[in-house]
């Protein structure tokens, strides 16, 4: 099967429990609002054309669109975009749907915004350039953070994580794991640095990265949190922004 198939199959199938995660749609008021300040700063003044690539169950199109962008959520994954459309419009908000790669951006836009997408694309380069010339003039947010391999606190991290996961029979955040061959094939899907996500988007031809921690959202999850676990911290999140 080609990788993209098996790929848009996981998320079809982890579709119906995404958003259970309070990491993919926090229930925190407090984290939902440190989100929306971060969203806010981080978009031009709005109405401005907003593409949100790997848009998922919506929510980063959710609160451009409450901020009032015109929003176009792009995604592989038609059931994935099937609760986006749901929560729009229970929300009343007017989002443009359209099921497709992530390189094939469908016009142009002020800002490209994506959170968690660049781990599982096969080019994550390829997906960079397409997002600068559908945003000649315009700006990328890319909501990321530092995890995996890519530095060793967050290896150690995650495994204290896993085993307190395992000592509270906290369920995983998804319904299963890509298989080993798909995660071999992605060139971030053993993790994300910061130092070689600005190189990428430099690459793409985007101008003057700029780095910003969410210290807010962090620090508002953190509160969410009991002892010990609260100890351990969490990955930190950051957005590389770029014109
Ligand atoms: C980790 S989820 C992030 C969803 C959403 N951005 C969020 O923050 O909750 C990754 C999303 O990327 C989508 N995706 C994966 N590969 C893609 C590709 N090549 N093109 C477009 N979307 C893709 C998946 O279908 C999934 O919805």
């Amino acid at each position: 099967m080609a990788i993209l198939d098996e790929i848009r199959r996981f998320w079809d199938d982890d579709a119906a429990t995404y958003d259970d995660a309070p990491g993919h749609r926090p229930t925190s008021p407090a984290v939902r609002a440190a989100w929306s300040a971060a969203i806010e700063a981080l978009l031009p003044a709005p109405p401005a054309r907003v593409l949100d690539c790997g848009a998922g169950t919506g929510f980063v199109s959710l609160q451009a669109a409450r901020l009032g962008h015109r929003v176009t959520a792009l995604d592989l994954s038609p059931a994935m975009l099937d609760k986006l459309r749901a929560a729009a419009a229970k929300a009343g908000l007017d989002i443009d749907v359209v099921v497709g790669e992530a390189t094939d951006v469908p016009g142009t836009f002020d800002v490209v915004i994506e959170r968690h997408l660049l781990w599982t694309l096969p080019d994550p380069g390829a997906a960079l350039a397409a997002w600068r010339r559908a945003a000649p003039a315009g700006r990328l947010v890319a909501l990321e953070s530092l995890w995996g391999r890519a530095d060793p606190l967050e290896v150690l991290r995650a495994r204290l994580w896993r085993a307190v996961r395992r000592w509270r029979r906290i369920p995983p955040d998804h319904h299963g794991e890509y298989p080993q061959a798909v995660r071999d094939a992605l060139p971030l899907g053993s993790g994300t640095h910061p130092r070689v996500l600005a190189a990428l988007v430099e690459e793409a031809g985007w101008r003057s990265p700029r780095l910003h921690r969410l210290r807010d959202v962090d620090w508002a999850v953190t509160l969410e949190q009991r002892l010990p676990e609260r100890l351990l911290g969490v990955p930190p999140r950051f957005a590389l922004v770029a014109t």
